[in-house]
């Protein structure tokens, strides 16, 4: 039988330059991550891409020691890495999945409850879009999560990721009453945070007055930035 570093050597040689990719082993699934391919303007904005794979490694194997939910690291290279899988992501689920309706109530309402945990142990995601949190085995996973700022606080940070959080939900124009859920679980899980976000969302309701003139005409991005200070902020 093939081992398990044959068959990623593999998966390897047939998906030079793919970003992530899905393959099997054993009955398993696994998630290949390789160096970010770069092109044009991205080359300058992204410079270091192996330094980035390599600092993604180590987020990963912190993460891991501290038990957070998200997917576990299996192997490492130069330039790529291996997980184990964690499941369907929460916005595709939401959207177009068989579940039924209870259990899609109770995926978000659980992503919105283990990201106020997160926050609760002073730990940060980064940019929780729901495209980045998966549901596996009736648990949710957090995957992708972005480096550490060296620059912003920590109490900045966690507001951010509610922000962040609740915006992609509009982006991926998910039904409003599951936004609904999300607010009364993060807000019960986290109540600090959650009015220390709500408080910064106020302040920042200037660039929604300022947006509001367009709104006939707004496209997809700014619809959603609608949708945050209104239904956040009950406007
Ligand atoms: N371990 C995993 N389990 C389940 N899905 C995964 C896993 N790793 C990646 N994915 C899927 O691949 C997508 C892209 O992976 P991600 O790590 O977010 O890459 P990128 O940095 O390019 O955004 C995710 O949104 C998710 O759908
Ligand atoms: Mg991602």
């Amino acid at each position: 039988m093939q081992s398990f570093e044959d068959t990623l050597c593999q998966v390897l040689a047939e998906n030079k330059g793919k970003r992530v990719v899905c393959f099997c082993y054993e009955g398993q699934k696994y998630w290949l991550k390789q160096v970010e391919q770069q092109k044009g303007a991205e080359k300058f904005l992204k410079p270091f891409p192996t330094k980035a794979i390599q600092l993604e490694i180590k987020r990963l194997k912190w993460l891991n020691q501290r038990h957070v939910p998200t997917a576990q690291l299996v192997y490492s290279g130069d330039d790529y890495f291996v997980t184990t899988d964690v499941g369907d992501c929460v916005s595709q689920l939401l959207q177009n999945s068989d579940k039924s309706e209870d259990e899609k109530q109770q995926v978000i309402a659980q992503s919105a409850q283990k990201l106020a945990e997160l926050h609760n142990k002073n730990l940060v995601h980064g940019r929780p879009a729901i495209r980045d949190i998966t549901y596996l085995n009736n648990q949710v996973y957090f995957i992708d999560f972005e480096a550490k700022s060296l620059f912003s606080s920590l109490y900045y940070q966690k507001r951010r990721d509610v922000i962040v959080f609740f915006y992609s939900m509009f982006q991926a124009k998910i039904d409003e009453k599951y936004i609904h859920i999300a607010m009364q679980n993060y807000a019960k899980t986290n109540p600090e945070n959650w009015q220390a976000s709500l408080n910064l969302l106020k302040r920042l309701s200037f660039i929604y007055y300022i947006c509001l003139p367009f709104k006939s005409v707004a496209r997809s991005d700014l619809i959603s930035i609608y949708g945050l200070f209104e239904v956040l902020l009950d406007k």
